[in-house]
């Protein structure tokens, strides 16, 4: 009798875990761009979501409420994250349009209603603003991506059109439960306003034995699409052409001789050419360049070769701000062309600057690390505190507007760029 009952028990348990392991379960879901085309912020969308179970993926929009339209989705089955991940590109979209949208299944069930706005066309002068956040890796402290979390509870509250993040996104590249933490904790801003990194050292593979070397992992590129290459791209929105570029391993790769970016290579020839076309297109304002390793910063985390490579094509082509991660603290540089320092009179106005403004915004997760370079001459604003940070930027027309909060809320520092 007894032996009957457990077995009972077992099957019942059993049966359990099986429904729930295939019952549908759309989750993690992502926003991001994945065109080269000019105008593609202003007509298409491309929607990543996770799920247990494979099923025809729909994603139902809509200018209302009542979503009438339908998108299928493609599904794979991502080997790292152990789960399917489904995506569609919505395209054919309306310029500065708010759409509705969730994502579901033939099969049910569907997740909760979310919204976006798609750009304004190319070379709209109008204001948008961008969330900047970087280095989000779970490490010390933010296991479990709480300290994030903190951050997105901010990020929430601010209009936000898309994001910008410095790399480092996840502790631990080739693991795909880093990456379910990063998109689940994430969802409440990036199911909102499409989500646009580059690439750390942490998400990508830094055996130098391996075939991959300084690219990220097969999880990378099942949970991400983005343009391009998926590391090296850049996207137009309003007057403003952003650029993402990739740094690698960096570090060990220099030691090594091995490094991304050479002269001469494919990246750097598609990176010169990128930002001749910008800045010789007349809709074209601001140039916007962001990667993880930053091009000036205080202390270990400034690469010598990296910065020697990519500062002659960001003077020679006028980037107006640069910005980067990998250090997990907040600073911010006076402008600087052709190595020089330039004087900049008011702290937090940089009018008709004659050379690029760099800003270091790491950590919005990772543990916060040492402060210092005050006495650096190019150092603007260094924190004084350890502290996790994450930056909103508005642009609108001749102005840029940069303002940096810590986990709880706080101003830390703000400043405008104008020409
Ligand atoms: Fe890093």
């Amino acid at each position: 009798m007894i032996k009957k009952n457990v077995f009972l028990v077992l099957s019942i348990v059993a049966t359990l875990l099986f429904s729930v392991r295939t019952f549908a379960q759309p989750q993690q879901v992502h926003l991001s761009w994945n065109s080269v085309k000019k105008d593609a912020t202003s007509n298409t969308m491309t929607v990543t979501w996770a799920d247990n179970s494979q099923n025809k993926g729909l994603i139902k929009y809509g200018t209302h409420q009542q979503l009438m339209k339908t998108e299928t989705a493609t599904s794979k089955y991502s080997d790292s994250a152990k789960i399917y991940i489904y995506q569609a590109t919505l395209k054919g979209l309306k310029p500065n349009t708010k759409y509705y949208y969730k994502c579901g299944s033939n099969r049910g069930p569907w997740t909760a209603q979310f919204s976006f706005r798609t750009a304004p066309s190319f070379g709209s002068r109008s204001k948008f603003v961008v969330g900047v956040w970087g280095d989000t890796q779970d490490n010390e402290f933010n296991e479990q991506f709480q300290k994030t979390a903190a951050i997105v509870q901010q990020l929430k509250k601010y209009p936000i059109q898309f994001s910008v993040h410095m790399g480092d996104i996840v502790d631990i590249g080739s693991v795909g439960a880093k990456w379910k933490g990063l998109f689940s904790t994430t969802q409440p801003v990036n199911a909102f306003a499409p989500f646009m990194p580059v690439t750390g050292n942490h998400d990508v593979d830094n055996d130098s034995a391996s075939k991959g070397y300084q690219k990220p992992f097969p999880v990378f590129y099942d949970v991400l699409h983005l343009p391009a290459n998926n590391i090296d791209y850049s996207y137009n929105y309003g007057n403003t052409h952003f650029v993402a570029i990739s740094s690698g391993h960096a570090k060990g790769a220099e030691a090594a001789g091995d490094f991304t970016f050479a002269p001469g290579s494919r990246e750097y020839r598609w990176l010169e050419d990128d930002l001749a076309k910008a800045r010789a297109d007349k809709s074209i304002t601001w140039i916007v360049l962001y990667m993880h390793h930053p091009l000036y910063s205080f202390g270990w985390s400034h690469v010598t070769g990296w910065q020697n490579r990519i500062t002659p094509l960001v003077d020679k082509y006028k980037v107006d701000l640069c910005l980067a991660g990998h250090r997990h603290v907040y600073e911010r540089h006076k402008p600087i062309r052709n190595n020089e320092v330039l004087p900049q009179p008011d702290n937090h106005v940089y009018q008709k600057p004659a050379g690029t403004v760099y800003v270091t915004n790491g950590t919005a997760g990772g543990s916060p690390q040492g402060l210092g370079g005050k006495d650096m001459a190019s150092m603007s604003f260094t924190n004084t505190v350890k502290e996790y940070n994450y930056a909103i930027m508005t642009i609108e027309g001749n102005t840029i507007s940069y303002d940096v909060y810590n986990q709880d809320g706080k101003k830390i520092d703000y400043f405008t760029i104008s020409k």
